[in-house]
């Protein structure tokens, strides 16, 4: 696939698809390690992880392509920079659904963090079932001469909301978004299955961290 690079304009100075691919490396490794450094401080202070664990990719050339195409944009280099959110994306899977707003405030609260957009899909579930809280947010790449304000996108859910969210896409994209209708509603209902799980897991530990208080 080709990208033009050709008389586009810039803007940010950026030129080559290495270089752009280079600050989105940079952008997600360091928010990468921001969830990890808030992780060990909240290890530290409340003896309790938060996190349970975090994926990080950087989107490929061919999903860009199609993601512009959808969009009905060009592949160009300015175009990707202004319109695909989620080159860099990071995923950050807690154990309850009570550490997803916990973490969300936490990036929230960071300096050099900004808050793009944020999309609530625990509070308003997708059609499809699927639960997650995203936000696009911009960090600040240092460069040698500049400093890039980089897009990432920033995924949080629980491991059982992670769990349903990987089926639910080898479906979606086994049957090319046509899965079969008693498929949809069984997916619906398992996401339903998943939140009532979320749910009682999360009593039953609050039940348990009352109880060790009280020795
Ligand atoms: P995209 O253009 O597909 O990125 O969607 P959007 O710009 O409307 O953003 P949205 O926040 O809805 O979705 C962003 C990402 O969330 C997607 O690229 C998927 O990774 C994930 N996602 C959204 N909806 C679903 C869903 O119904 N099922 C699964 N498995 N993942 C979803
Ligand atoms: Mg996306």
């Amino acid at each position: 696939m080709e990208f033009m690079q050709n008389g586009q304009n810039m803007g940010e100075g950026i030129e080559s698809w290495n270089e752009v691919m280079l600050v989105y490396n940079a952008a997600l490794k360091q928010v990468q390690t921001k969830m990890e450094i808030l992780n060990d401080e909240f290890q530290h202070v409340h003896q309790y992880n938060p996190i349970e664990h975090i994926k990080a990719r950087i989107k490929t050339a061919e999903s860009i392509v199609k993601k512009l195409k959808r969009y009905g944009k060009e592949s160009t280099i300015q175009n990707m920079i202004e319109f695909v959110n989620d080159i860099a994306g990071i995923r950050v899977i807690c154990s309850f659904s009570s550490d997803i707003y916990r973490i969300a405030a936490m990036i929230e609260e960071q300096k050099d963090i900004k808050v793009i957009t944020t999309k609530d899909y625990i509070t308003y579930p997708k059609a499809s079932g699927y639960r997650s809280y995203h936000m696009i947010v911009t960090v600040p790449v240092y460069l040698s001469d500049r400093i890039v304000d980089t897009k990432v996108e920033i995924q949080i859910r629980t491991v059982a909301q992670d769990f349903w969210a990987s089926l639910e896409h080898k479906i979606h994209y086994k049957f090319e978004g046509e899965a079969p209708e008693h498929i949809r509603s069984e997916l619906v209902e398992c996401a339903r299955m998943v939140s009532d799980l979320d749910a009682r897991m999360l009593a039953l530990n609050e039940e348990i961290l009352e109880l060790s208080q009280q020795k």
